[in-house]
């Protein structure tokens, strides 16, 4: 069988639609023919400042609403990034295969370096992409599920492990970012050309899962169109109708062309409606499931727990292998 791996951050504490479109949902379907890896990554989350508590209930909340969303145990290792130590330390070889020019390319960096400032941009947020790598690498996984936003990191990724190949012989899988065209990319309610995102300008334009459903109703019912009539997939021209279209099309199942011709004739009024009882639908339950799996965490921390040890099974041998091949003096 052949792998997955992909990771999660826990810092906004509750996901949203952006998440779950673009890359949550495909882990859910990706455990059934792979084995299957996902990480809630604390270690990424600390490249810009958090509050201790609040990262600890996060990365909770994160695996629990994993969990909520359909990721199985028993099939899938489910953990936290920062209890498997292999990911710091692969993380170090990766960090010295690295160009500084070629890491100052990542437009990710570029984007939060300049919200955070000069002071406020650490060595680890520049690095992050280089973590990143570590956690793809440590799993040979051959895909890596995520959304468009984290393209450029799965193609770093590529590079170093063909590089590290090419120089100490062949140890690394060359993984592929499993991106599904439909969702790559879901955009904000209030900004429909920006990605959603947990650091938009407004809250208004994301759509929280753990939020109250009653919330998320009113934000989609206020979503930004634009100042036609018609109900038309054209991401240039409409791209607030388009992405409330592709919202409802693949929490639904139907197709973008049966949603045109279900709403020819009708006010975007009729659309939002409809769209935000499909999103309360779905929010709802997943909510209660994720509060459900909250209220236990002894559990949780078990499930995580066996998560990392079947983690480490896999991590251990790899990066064994790559200190080997470095040139490590194995210790006695
Ligand atoms: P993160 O925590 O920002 O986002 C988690 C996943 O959600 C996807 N995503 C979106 N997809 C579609 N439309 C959107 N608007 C949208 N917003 C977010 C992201 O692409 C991602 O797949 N660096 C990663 C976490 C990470 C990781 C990894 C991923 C750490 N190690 C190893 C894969 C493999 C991140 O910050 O994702």
């Amino acid at each position: 069988r052949s792998r997955v791996l992909s990771g999660i951050q826990p810092s906004a504490g509750s996901f949203h639609l952006g998440n779950y479109l673009g890359a949550v949902r495909q882990w859910v379907a990706l455990q059934e023919s792979h084995d299957a890896f996902y990480t809630v990554v604390d270690m990424h989350a600390i490249t810009v400042p958090q509050d201790p508590d609040t990262l600890r209930a996060n990365t909770r909340l994160s695996a629990a609403q994993l969990l909520a969303a359909g990721i199985d145990p028993e099939r899938s290792a489910l953990f936290v990034q920062s209890h498997v130590r292999e990911h710091a330390e692969l993380a170090w070889i990766m960090n010295c295969l690295t160009g500084f020019g070629e890491a100052s390319r990542m437009t990710q960096f570029k984007d939060k370096a300049a919200k955070q400032g000069a002071e406020g941009t650490t060595v680890g947020l520049f690095t992050y992409p280089v973590l990143q790598v570590a956690d793809i690498l440590l799993y040979q996984a051959h895909q890596v599920p995520v959304g468009e936003d984290q393209r450029q990191h799965v193609e770093l990724t590529r590079d170093l492990a063909e590089r590290f190949n090419a120089r100490y012989g062949e140890t690394f899988v060359v993984p592929e970012a499993y991106i599904l065209k439909e969702t790559a990319k879901i955009y904000d309610l209030q900004e429909p050309s920006a990605k959603m995102s947990k650091s938009a300008a407004s809250p208004k334009g994301l759509v929280n899962l753990m939020d109250e459903p009653k919330a998320t109703a009113r934000k989609i019912k206020s979503a930004v169109t634009d100042t036609e009539t018609e109900i038309r997939f054209d991401r240039e021209n409409k791209p607030g109708v388009s992405n409330l279209l592709g919202i409802y099309s693949n929490l639904t199942g139907v197709t973008v062309q049966a949603l045109e011709e279900k709403y020819a004739g009708k006010g975007y009024g009729a659309l939002k409606t409809d769209l935000a009882e499909v999103v309360v639908d779905f929010v709802t339950p997943f909510r209660d499931r994720t509060l459900e799996y909250l209220d236990d965490p002894a559990t949780l921390d078990k499930i995580l727990a066996s998560g990392a040890e079947k983690a480490r099974e896999v991590a251990a041998p790899t990066l064994a292998a790559a200190y080997d091949k470095v040139g490590f003096l194995r210790p006695l």
